[in-house]
């Protein structure tokens, strides 16, 4: 079992399988120009199996794998298939941008992935186009269709941002309550590699713009095994918000992160990090459990968005690096 200092139990690893993307998200990472980690320094998958066959082994129950954008990098389903050869029953998960998935999903499926969630902050083209910064919209609703012909479970998550898609909200829950997939909206996480100025909703605003088509929707006692709090509808159908800038949003944790490089993350919000990659490398995985108990036992207790000292506390962090 994986405990870290404040006696959270961890069952959940993020994977990251690339920091490169195809969409320059406003609130990820819109700077230009750029230069990406050179492909030597990123782990192999065959690296990347070995920590994930040893962290199942420790007591992992759900792997996730992110990006960047996970689809770019060559041969992920044969990842894939390797990590749910290994355990099937293992919670297999992948979280995208969809732009990819027209040609993906099926595949993805026929490898052993079970859920999938995927970016869709607006059904508003030039709206989508503005937050990409790239005409995205069209391809990533085939890639949604995709997921759902091929019987992958899908979650939705939309970023509002103030004055760019917070007009949207009301669109995307009834878009997604219509097909039926579960919609969460997440609180902006201010970094500084986000676009200048780019502005969050918070939860209360997130709210009240949902409350403006449907007032009447009540608190789902909360799941702690989920970051998103539930909200039902008056049908019965349930939104998320997650929230990490509320005090207690930390109190739950049970994930860590990997990235490609293969460092390891404890808490988004930090640059803390220690590196698993000479270990896999040499084969000695005994090490790599050890870094990974190492980082557990030195996890933050929370994230700084809360920090009310501070309104406007930034992380360091570069999300394209960790999955969100
Ligand atoms: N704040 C909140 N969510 C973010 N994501 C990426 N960057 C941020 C941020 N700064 C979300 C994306 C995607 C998931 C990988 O993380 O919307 O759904
Ligand atoms: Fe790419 Fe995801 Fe970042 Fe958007 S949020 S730029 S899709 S990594």
């Amino acid at each position: 079992m994986l405990i870290d200092g404040f006696g959270r139990k961890h069952d959940y690893l993020r994977v990251s399988v690339t920091e490169r993307c195809n969409f320059r998200c406003q609130y990820c990472m819109p700077e230009k120009p750029f230069s990406w980690v050179p492909k030597e320094n990123l782990l192999s998958y065959e690296d990347l199996f070995k920590f994930i066959k040893a962290s199942i082994d420790e007591g992992i129950k759900k792997v996730r794998i992110t990006g960047g954008e996970p689809l770019l990098r060559e041969g992920l389903e044969q990842f894939i298939k390797m990590i749910y050869d290994y355990k099937n029953d293992i919670d297999l998960a992948l979280t995208t941008n969809g732009f990819l998935l027209p040609n993906a999903a099926q595949k993805l499926k026929d490898a052993g992935l079970k859920r999938i969630n995927i970016s869709l902050d607006s059904l508003n083209a030039a709206t989508a186009a503005k937050i990409a910064q790239k005409d995205v919209l069209e391809t990533v609703l085939e890639g949604i269709q995709a997921a759902a012909d091929a019987g992958l479970k899908i979650k939705i998550n939309c970023v509002p941002i103030k004055g760019i898609n917070d007009v949207d909200l009301v669109e995307v829950l009834d878009f997604c309550k219509s097909k039926g997939y579960v919609v969460r909206f997440i609180e902006f996480m201010e970094n500084n590699h986000a676009k200048d100025g780019a502005k969050g909703l918070n939860s209360d605003e997130i709210k009240a713009i949902i409350a403006t088509k449907y007032p009447n929707f009540k608190m789902v006692p909360r799941d702690n095994s989920s970051p998103a709090q539930y909200y039902e509808l008056e049908d019965g159908f349930q939104f998320g918000i997650i929230e990490p800038h509320k005090d207690d949003f930390c109190a739950a944790c049970n994930r860590i992160r990997l990235t490609a490089e293969g460092f390891l993350i404890p808490c988004l919000y930090f640059e803390d990090a220690m590196s698993i990659k000479d270990a896999v490398r040499s084969n000695n995985i005994d090490e790599a459990v050890a870094i990974l108990k190492k980082v557990l036992a030195g996890k933050p207790e929370k994230n700084k968005w809360s920090n009310k000292k501070d309104d406007n506390e930034i992380s360091t962090r570069a999300f394209y690096q960790t999955g969100g």
